[in-house]
């Protein structure tokens, strides 16, 4: 038998139980230590027996601290440690999950797939993934190429789904929906002309919001951290444009 350290890092949510896979249930369940953000152990909390497993509630600040310190001294071999993040952990966490694969190894990380932000807001906005270009904002480093693709991706027409920059300790690294819309128009949009969606707290039951509108409304405009932005250039098509 294979005995190491495990880790598992699930997507839970992005806002709700009832967007948590029977796998990630079962991983939970399974688990010696479970390590998240305040808002993400609510999501999962109805699956935590505290007599069970050991729960480490972290911010940015202490989360190095707090993942070494199980790894380096609580963990016995063979025990296994949750890290649950909000929506896909395959979409806009890799500055942690990569962290995270540096202090276990590749071999001992299992990376499970919940439900992103993004996909139920292409599901709300009816605007295919496959057909948008998906952008996140919300990393620490530069987003200057990021914005240039949003420009471009504009001007070919394409829908984009994004998630936006909120920056809560240093606004002037925000780059939320009204920046978004005013940053469009200094790149010489029309954006008096370009359909815009932008979804707060998803599948949250009680504070999910829609706005749907024109990008120029934006501009004077507040949104939630917790939002998702569609700009909606979508032109569907069936199989019955392509018969021949
Ligand atoms: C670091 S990113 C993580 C994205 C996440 N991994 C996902 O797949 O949805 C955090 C951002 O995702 C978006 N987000 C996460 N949960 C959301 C929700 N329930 N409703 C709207 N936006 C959400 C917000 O823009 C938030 O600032």
């Amino acid at each position: 038998m294979d005995l190491t350290k495990k880790l598992s890092v699930i997507g839970v949510g992005p806002g709700s139980k009832k967007y948590i896979t029977d796998y990630s249930k079962e991983v939970i369940k399974k688990s010696q230590f479970i390590i998240g953000y305040k808002y993400t152990l609510s999501t999962i909390s109805h699956l935590i027996d505290e007599s069970v497993q050991q729960v480490f509630e972290i911010t940015m600040k202490n989360q190095e601290q707090v993942y070494l310190h199980v790894f380096e001294n609580l963990m016995k071999d063979d025990d296994q440690c949750v890290v649950p993040f909000t929506g896909d952990v395959n979409f806009s966490e890799s500055e942690v999950v990569d962290r995270l694969l540096d202090i276990y190894g590749d071999d001992n990380v299992e990376i499970i797939s919940g439900i992103s932000s993004i996909q139920i807001a292409s599901a709300k906005s009816k605007v295919p993934l496959d057909k948008a270009t998906i952008i996140t904002f919300h990393i620490t480093g530069d987003i200057e190429e990021k914005k240039l693709e949003l420009v471009k991706s504009v001007t070919d027409k394409k829908s984009i789904i994004l998630v936006p920059r909120p920056w809560p300790s240093n606004p002037s690294k925000n780059f939320m929906p009204s920046d978004i819309s005013l940053f469009l128009k200094k790149n010489g949009l029309d954006t008096s002309k370009i359909n815009v969606w932008v979804f707060e707290n998803l599948t949250d039951d009680e504070k999910e919001t829609l706005y749907k509108g024109k990008m120029d409304s934006l501009e004077s405009k507040r949104f939630s951290d917790l939002s998702v932005m569609v700009i909606d250039q979508n032109m569907r098509q069936t199989y019955l444009d392509f018969k021949s």
